[in-house]
């Protein structure tokens, strides 16, 4: 065993021996051992945030947040169970009925993180009631349209602006049922230095923050999670190395 190798934390997944550096989460060593757990406002880059708790694995026996919880020592997390695939199903169906999702006039459909997680988990219809709630689009920007509608409140375009982009142009603003994205100027995007390369214009995971004028240009069912599910890029990392 080389000493780098001695210096790893062994833990399991579903009875699956994983190893991994101290100081990763458990979403970060399972997914680099090819072992997919749910996220959505976890993402690659980003500080964690543990907001979303669609990664809900149990860690000896108890609920955790798979992007925020450190790995342990013979820890047993299990991520494969009927119990928490229903778990993450209700979460992605509440935020399927809380905003106003509608994949068929979607730019983002077939990239969409939230459609594909839906389709992932086996989700027909909400158990729980839409709301329907009234929400505002935001086209000053001329080339960033940012519908709220959509937004799933993941806060990956806040953190992207401040850790990547060293802006500050998204924040939350209001709390609880009217908590919302807010934007660092008062008329809106257009008012902000949001700029189109920005990574925070790519860190949406759903149809929320989209660019101007680049609509359509893939076709749907020729996009991302049309011909894989979400998460397969992982598990192939797994079955390459199996
Ligand atoms: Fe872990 Fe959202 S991905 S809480």
């Amino acid at each position: 065993m080389s000493a780098q190798d001695a210096a790893k934390l062994s833990f399991t997944i579903d009875g699956k021996e994983v190893k991994a550096e101290p100081g990763q989460t458990i979403l970060q060593a399972a997914a680099l051992a090819g072992i997919y757990i749910p996220h959505l406002c976890a993402m690659k880059g980003l500080s964690p945030w543990g907001s979303c708790r669609v990664c809900t694995v149990l860690v000896n026996g108890k609920p955790q947040a798979a992007c925020t919880m450190p790995v342990a020592e013979g820890m047993i997390v299990e991520n494969d169970t009927a119990e928490l695939k229903d778990l993450r199903s209700s979460i992605v169906e509440m935020l399927f009925v809380e905003g106003n999702h509608f994949c068929m006039f979607c730019e983002k459909s077939g990239n969409c993180e939230l459609q594909a997680m839906g389709y992932r988990l086996g989700m027909l219809q909400p158990r729980h009631d839409y709301m329907f709630p009234t929400r505002q689009v935001d086209a000053s920007h001329p080339d960033v349209m940012l519908d709220h509608n959509r937004c799933i409140l993941c806060a990956r375009c806040i953190r992207a602006s401040k850790e990547l982009d060293g802006k500050n142009v998204f924040q939350f603003i209001h709390r609880g049922a009217h908590k919302r994205i807010g934007v660092d100027a008062a008329g809106g995007a257009g008012g902000t230095n949001l700029a189109v390369t920005d990574k925070a214009a790519e860190a949406c995971p759903v149809g929320c923050i989209v660019k101007k004028r680049v609509g359509f240009a893939v076709p749907i069912g020729q996009r991302l999670y049309d011909t894989k599910p979400i998460g397969s890029h992982i598990e192939a990392g797994r079955a390459a190395k199996e």
